[in-house]
């Protein structure tokens, strides 16, 4: 099969379409014929040699999540059979022609939708639902404070929000990107700073947010704290804007606050399985029907052999939602 290969650590260049040996399913999995991808920053981590695959994975083959058919089934498979369209999280391998995903893992996917836009669903839409409403709790008439809205995770986020009858306020440093974030349901925009986002967040909720998802760490996740309501919640999801902040932990007891920090990838599988299972009940069928309330949010697709074109771009930090990659 084809698949993208890490040459080296290194930029975009590194990444070479080479002939690898097709993977085989073992107990439990299936052999998927990936037809789209989608980028995550983990994928730029990687190449650079700063984020080894976890145990099981393919150590030089990146992608993370990935929409297609079932092709063959391992051992004691009982909820697909070959030809079933799927999606869903894997722990790498995804940047393929064949990926091999555990049939628990894997998510039917919403009838009729192609697979470049269903690409653009796993990561981020799980991400945001396992965040924000399964470990933050948000629910009905609460707020959802979210920095970087306009990245896939953000657009999910505010997405869900609107779905479970929740409002949200978000930032990004990018003006035009609020314009695509209110289409997408996101109550109130902040052009600005994490700190501009808590102020604003403040004044739009009353006591505060009941929920805070801090998409990008650093001294943002702080700020974030500071927009948080008594016994409020703040989900430390990425660290693009660094590993360290300085918190005033006053503000931290005297409110009674939770502060989760939060990974997939690294999950052990059963937990991993339970957030599919749970995703697959209560948010895949919110993509289906006439007038479905959450929606796949595609940047750009690229074909497969402009995989390096496709991190540079993710790099530039200009995307609005996924970017996402066509097989063929
Ligand atoms: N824990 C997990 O399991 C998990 C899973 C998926 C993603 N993540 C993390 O979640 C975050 C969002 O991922 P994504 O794939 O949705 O992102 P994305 O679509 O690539 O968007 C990221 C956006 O964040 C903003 N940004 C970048 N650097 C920033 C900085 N230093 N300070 C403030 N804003 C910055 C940029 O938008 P602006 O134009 O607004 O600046 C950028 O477009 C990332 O940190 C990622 O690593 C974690």
């Amino acid at each position: 099969m084809r698949a993208v290969v890490i040459t080296k650590p290194g930029g975009p260049e590194v990444l070479e379409l080479r002939e690898v040996p097709d993977p085989t399913p073992g107990k439990g999995e299936l052999l998927v014929r990936v037809e789209a991808s989608a980028l995550n920053r983990a994928d730029l981590l990687q190449r650079r040699g700063m984020y080894p695959a976890p145990p099981g994975a393919p150590k030089d083959i990146p992608g993370l999540e990935l929409a297609g058919t079932v092709v063959a089934c391992g051992e004691g498979v009982t909820r697909f059979v070959p030809g079933d369209e799927v999606m869903g999280v894997v722990g790498g391998g995804a940047c393929a022609d064949l990926a091999i995903i555990h049939e628990r893992e894997a998510i039917r996917r919403p009838k009729g939708m192609p697979a470049t836009v269903a690409a653009a669903i796993p990561e981020a839409f799980m991400t945001a639902f396992d965040a924000v409403v399964l470990q933050g709790g948000l629910a009905s008439g609460q707020w959802l404070a979210v920095d970087a809205v306009a990245s896939g995770v953000g657009t999910a986020a505010i997405q869900i929000a609107r779905a479970i009858g929740a409002r949200s306020v978000g930032s990004t440093r990018t003006e035009h990107k609020l314009e695509r974030a209110f289409s997408l349901g996101l109550d109130v925009g902040v052009h600005g700073t994490t700190a501009d986002l808590a102020k604003r967040a403040r004044e739009v909720s009353g006591a505060g947010v009941h929920v805070g998802l801090a998409l990008v760490g650093g001294q943002p996740l702080a700020e974030l704290v500071g927009a948080l309501r008594p016994r409020g919640t703040v989900v430390l999801v990425g660290l693009m804007a660094g590993a360290k902040a300085e918190l005033n932990l006053v503000t931290v007891l005297q409110k009674r606050l939770h502060i989760i920090g939060t990974v997939l990838r690294s999950r052990p599988l059963e937990e991993k399985i339970a957030v599919a299972r749970a995703f697959e009940d209560r948010v895949a069928p919110l993509f289906e029907g006439e007038a479905p309330s959450l929606r796949p949010v595609v940047d750009h697709v690229f074909p497969l052999e402009a995989v390096a074109d496709a991190h540079a771009a993710l790099e530039d930090n200009a995307n609005v939602g996924k970017i996402v990659l066509f097989h063929g």
